[in-house]
């Protein structure tokens, strides 16, 4: 087989990053051409449950019998500290030194939680993503971010950490359930409403649920480069790369108030609704037009991501999004659109507008 071509790069110059990005459809054994093992003292393979369940034995077969396979639950109600403890616990029982790699084989929080403990176990060892999800391979496992939820809130404790390969295996894909496979179109459709206008219009002629495999390839391409983009421009998120945090104000917040309930939506469900909160709020403040904000409902309605939640939610958004991490001086600070291919940063809206956009999504 012809050596395993590089899809794109991600380099951040000022840090002289440079993270090579794979993508393709069967490609998952080309680790082992792409990383050369045997420079590692240990290799360890994290795994959620699910991901063991389909993919265990065929990673087995790939990596060896001699790297260490770790299994954490799966949920995003486990992306907490315990979870990470119990993964440095078992790289310090293997003798995992400075020397050692971490492959995180999973979705976003597999490689969330395997990023924040290859970057703090020892104050920082190498690891490599072969995210398993949609969501995860257009953007989870794309940019450094790394964490857990902490005190009720999304992502509040984490590192920025990159990993020194990224290997996006659409096969992988196969063994996710329907919901969870929608739910990363949220991601991909987000990174054409703030920057790609023209992948947006391509994406809402889609017939989301018979895409053949090449159409997919090059949509996650498409979207992956999209992501190394703005990554590379801003990578500390100090400016540019806010605007990936469009529908996350309100995304998280309904994401995290989810888990308390026996409903817990999947990230990309919950990011949906909050794009067409923050979607509403642009509209309101005039920055898009109707036609636009119409358009937006309707790829989410296409995608079969869903848009609205329950009003039992009302009296708990507006606080739980004042605990944001991405909020200065308990400001909320917003990614707006204006206009579909486009974002603006860092706008602080009036409460009556907020509270109407967040009216608009409860039933
Ligand atoms: N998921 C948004 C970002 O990586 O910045």
């Amino acid at each position: 087989m012809a050596a395993l071509k590089e899809h794109t790069r991600l380099n951040i110059t000022s840090d002289k990053i440079s993270v090579p990005i794979y993508v393709g459809n069967d490609i998952f054994s080309e680790i082992t051409s792409i990383i050369s093992l045997k420079n590692y003292s240990k290799v360890g393979v994290l795994m959620d449950k699910n991901v063991a369940y389909h993919w265990g034995e065929a990673i087995h077969n790939v990596i060896g019998k001699n790297a260490v396979y770790i299994t954490i639950p799966a949920g995003e109600d486990h992306k907490e500290l315990s979870t990470v403890e119990k993964v440095l616990t078992s790289m310090l029982e293997h003798g995992f030194d400075r020397k050692s790699l971490l492959i995180n084989f999973g979705g976003g929080m597999v490689c969330d939680i395997g990023g924040f403990a290859a970057s703090t176990y020892m104050r920082g060892i190498s690891f490599v993503n072969m995210p398993t999800t949609l969501l995860a391979q257009t953007d989870a496992a794309i940019g450094g971010k790394t964490g857990i939820d902490f005190g009720g809130f999304k992502n509040m404790v984490g590192s920025f950490a990159h990993p020194i390969a990224i290997l996006c295996d659409t096969l992988l894909l196969s063994t996710l359930p329907e919901r969870e496979f929608r739910s990363g179109f949220a991601e991909v459709i987000k990174h054409a409403l703030v920057s790609d206008k023209r992948l947006f219009y391509t994406l809402a002629e889609e017939d989301f649920g018979a895409m053949d495999e090449d159409k997919l390839a090059d949509i996650l391409s498409h979207s992956c480069k999209i992501k190394c983009t703005v990554v590379s421009k801003d990578a500390d998120e100090k400016g540019l790369r806010k605007i990936l945090n469009f529908g996350h104000t309100i995304g998280h917040a309904i994401e995290m108030l989810s888990q308390d309930t026996n409903n817990p939506l999947l990230h990309g469900e919950a990011i949906s609704i909050g794009m067409i909160a923050e979607a509403k709020l642009s509209l309101l403040s005039g920055l898009i037009t109707k036609e636009d904000f119409e358009r937006i409902e309707n790829i989410m309605a296409k995608a079969s991501l869903p848009s609205r939640i329950n009003k039992s939610y009302k009296n708990k958004i507006y606080s739980k999004m004042l605990g944001d991490k991405k909020n200065e001086k308990r400001k909320i600070k917003w990614v707006l659109l204006k206009g579909i291919g486009k974002a603006v940063i860092d706008e602080e809206q009036p409460d009556k507008l907020i509270t109407k956009a967040i009216e608009y999504i409860l039933v």
